[in-house]
């Protein structure tokens, strides 16, 4: 054998301690499908790795899946592999294929068509850029290598940063079904949240008395202090669910997810108290809009907004955003308070407007 092809045989890079790569750590597969996947090849392993965290972003933003390949030991000639990205069937939503690649060429499917690009700036990358994520773009995807008959694959878990809010319509209480419940939260720029979503916004401190739909069609609610008109003083704090209900025969509540915004929410100092239709005007001549719900929630979580005065939003509801609770302003805990849907022609409040920018 010539010692050039002697050299050729040789690992072409020694990593020396824990792989690192764009600051997530990969360990050596620990929970199935994250980590490394192995699979043999003519004496040579496949391995596939993603990273094991959770990706948060939000809305608006780009996001790379990192996804990297190589053989163990590693091969001295490049093979042609076929990359595949699909995202997981969940919460309803089917299975959907998102970009498949062989060599050069690439195709992507339905709405990330676009949207979406195999990243490729090293050696055996296959990582997944997808820009301007869309609330719905949240989920678990797969990206598969296929090289012949060899076949591995890892998963990355994307999670939009966002805010869970109950919401009511100005009809009152327990007035909506599932699919006006999710109508009532896209109205609010928001999304009907998940248990998940629902989850962790209880761990955080939500307590809400009222059920409310959440995105697999189930009803529950969040209980963080018990008491006697929520379920009662002998359950045990937690996230309390009625099961699945009827999508069109029942009715309740809703639990709407709101990510972090590009744009930006505001209180418009203004020199008289407005009706809604005037402060729906004001915003507009201010080159804004008159703020959603889920905007105003959302500049709460993520911006920290605080303002003592309550104001008008779109869907005629007048609330206000505390981050830092203090006497004379409402209650004792950071939150956005609502007066419920006043009269529209009253003249008692201001207006929170949004502009994109
Ligand atoms: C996303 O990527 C596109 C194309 O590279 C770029 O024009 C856009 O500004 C990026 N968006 C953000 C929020 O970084």
């Amino acid at each position: 054998m010539s010692p050039l092809l002697l050299f050729l045989l040789l690992p072409l890079r020694c990593v020396s301690g824990l792989p690192f790569y764009n600051s997530f750590y990969y360990s050596n597969g620990r929970h199935p499908g994250h980590g490394r996947a192995e699979g043999l090849f003519n004496g040579a392993k496949l391995v596939v790795q993603t990273p094991e965290e959770t990706l948060f972003t939000h809305r608006g933003a780009n996001a790379t899946l990192p996804c990297r390949y190589h053989y163990e030991p590693a091969l001295a000639a490049p093979r042609p592999v076929r990359i595949k990205w699909w995202k997981l069937a969940e919460n309803g939503a089917p299975e959907q294929d998102v970009l498949v690649a062989i060599g050069l060429r690439h195709r992507s499917f339905g709405d990330y068509r676009g949207r979406v690009h195999l990243r490729q700036d090293e050696a055996r990358e296959a990582s997944l850029e997808i820009r301007d994520l869309r609330l719905e773009d949240s989920g678990r995807y797969r990206c598969e290598v296929i090289d012949g008959l060899e076949d591995e694959s890892g998963l990355v878990e994307l999670e939009l940063r966002g805010v869970v809010f109950p919401y009511q319509p100005p009809q009152g209480r327990y007035r909506l079904n599932f699919l006006e419940a999710q109508r009532a939260c896209e109205e609010q720029d928001a999304a009907v949240a998940s248990f998940e979503q629902l989850f962790r916004a209880w761990e955080e401190g939500l307590d809400w008395c009222n059920a409310g739909w959440l995105q697999d069609a189930s009803v529950q609610y969040p209980i963080t202090r018990p008491r006697q008109p929520c379920g009662g003083l002998g359950l045990a704090p937690g996230v309390r669910s009625y099961g699945p209900r009827h999508r069109r025969l029942h009715r309740y509540d809703v639990f709407c997810f709101a990510t972090a915004l590009r744009g930006r929410v505001y209180y418009l100092e203004h020199p008289e108290k407005l009706t809604l239709s005037e402060a729906k005007q004001a915003c507009e001549e201010d080159g804004a809009q008159v703020a959603k719900v889920g905007q105003l929630f959302a500049a709460w979580k993520f911006r920290g907004l605080d303002r003592c005065d309550a104001g008008w939003l779109a869907d005629g509801s007048a609330r206000y955003p505390v981050a830092q609770p203090r006497p004379n302003c409402g209650a004792l805990e950071a939150g956005v308070r609502s007066f419920g849907f006043p009269d529209p022609h009253s003249r008692r409040y201001g207006v929170y407007c949004y502009r994109q920018r």
